[in-house]
């Protein structure tokens, strides 16, 4: 890594991301560390130019308040500390907001001297020289959904190891209308990658058969997708690395030293003992709109870089109860017109997730003069930040009478189209 780096030392706030997060606005590398860390850790750390003392409201660890070290305090690294007052502030306010930021900029530039040389260039060459390093001349497996992290690490992986990686893409049939066409199209007409592509849809779709539990259903398709992978893993001879997809949020949320777990990390898990790879995570250090920047330079297309989060259980927690090949069709279609229209409206950049649900009940309606009994399509669309939240902005009404018009229309078997106004809570943004 030849980027300077400010460290963000974790003694209790809960905004630890946030100062990481403005450092690296400032265009200068920035992690979080454990307010434990030892002076020789610290120092070893390439180009550590200072560090941020990062206090806040939760500074007591097993009963015993913690505080800056007197080895860290006295190591020749520059120390911004913010006391407890300015701490709190941080707590209320965004750092864009404050006279924090300027602060900030000052130790940063002023004193620490770091060079402003956190750029997607210099990441992309940097980890390709560290992958190219950590893998040598061996091979590289990569389970790519087609989600933006996996699609990032496959670019990345390819610019680093060309054909010793393999991706392999399991369809298992709950994807929407043009993803797994997508991939294919992107890794293996446009950038030569080799690329297994497994249709599984029957097998997962007869294991689903009458099996209404959302939670059932999200088992049913993690552990089956373990399997198809497993099972295109021992058909590939000599892998001996496993890439995935994991970001600095992912680990962030796993729990710091201080801060509770909000939700533990996984990827791909699950895999059996005899199938240990060493794992290679470029993204690991990086924030989501990193990855989306690191993906574009990288000449991915804007429609994977911005693609907006998809559950990994995919369409079968939207086709609610027990999935039906039918209503499944019908779930695919609406959700490709509401998607289609709402990114002719521009409206694809302003919400952060937007799709269709479709119960498993059916409902009066009247067509071609004659009484017909079809399902409804349920319209949802968000806007959160951590997705523990979420409004549900306004729309504009001529947008979904559009839709409506469409679905009513080119999709069969629907004769009913409903827009769910809950925020969450109390409802979740999925409907299962
Ligand atoms: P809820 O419905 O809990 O959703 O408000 C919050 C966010 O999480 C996504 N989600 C999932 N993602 N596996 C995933 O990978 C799942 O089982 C799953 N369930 C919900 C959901 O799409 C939303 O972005």
């Amino acid at each position: 890594m030849k980027q300077d780096m400010i460290v963000v030392l974790d003694l209790g706030s809960t905004r630890n991301t946030d100062v990481a997060r403005a450092v690296r606005a400032l265009g200068v590398y920035s992690e979080i560390c454990n307010y434990d860390i030892t002076k020789t850790q610290l120092l070893s750390m390439p180009n550590v130019k200072g560090v941020v003392a990062n206090g806040g409201p939760n500074d007591t660890v097993n009963g015993v308040k913690i505080r800056l070290s007197d080895e860290i305090k006295n190591s020749k690294l520059p120390v911004y500390t913010f006391d407890y007052e300015e701490g709190g502030k941080i707590n209320e306010m965004p750092l864009a907001e404050s006279d924090i930021a300027e602060k900030l900029r000052s130790f940063v530039f002023d004193t620490c001297k770091a060079q402003a040389n956190w750029t997607t260039e210099n990441f992309i060459a940097d980890q390709v020289e560290l992958i190219r390093r950590q893998v040598g001349d061996k091979k590289v497996l990569l389970a790519l959904s087609g989600g933006v992290d996996s699609s990032v690490v496959a670019a990345l992986l390819l610019k680093a190891v060309g054909k010793q990686l393999t991706c392999v893409h399991v369809n298992h049939g709950l994807l929407r209308k043009g993803e797994p066409e997508q991939v294919v199209k992107v890794f293996k007409d446009q950038l030569d990658a080799n690329l297994v592509y497994v249709d599984a849809t029957e097998r997962f779709l007869t294991k689903l058969e009458n099996v209404s539990d959302p939670e059932q259903k999200r088992k049913i398709i993690g552990a089956e997708f373990i399997r198809v992978f497993e099972e295109e893993a021992r058909k590939l001879d000599g892998i001996e690395f496993l890439a995935q997809g994991t970001i600095y949020p992912d680990i962030v949320e796993s729990g710091t030293k201080t801060a509770k777990i909000v939700k533990s990390h996984h990827n791909v898990g699950g895999l059996p003992d005899d199938l240990k790879f060493e794992l290679v995570e470029p993204l690991k250090m990086l924030f989501k709109d990193e990855v989306r920047a690191c993906g574009s330079a990288l000449g991915l297309p804007d429609g994977m870089v911005y693609r907006q989060p998809f559950p990994g259980p995919g369409l079968g927690v939207r086709c609610l109860g027990a999935i039906t090949r039918d209503r499944l069709e019908a779930l695919r279609e609406s959700d490709a017109i509401l998607r289609e229209e709402f990114a002719r409206a521009g409206q694809d950049r302003k919400v952060w997730q937007y799709f269709t649900v479709v119960p498993d009940f059916k409902s009066v309606g009247v067509r071609d003069n004659a009484r017909c009994f079809d399902w409804p399509v349920i319209i949802r669309a968000v806007n959160t930040v951590d997705a523990m939240t979420a409004e549900v902005p306004e729309i504009p009404f001529a947008l979904l009478q559009r839709i409506t018009k469409r679905i009513l229309a080119e999709v069969k078997g629907v004769n009913r189209v409903c827009f769910d106004l809950s925020p969450k809570p109390t409802a979740t943004i999925e409907w299962e």
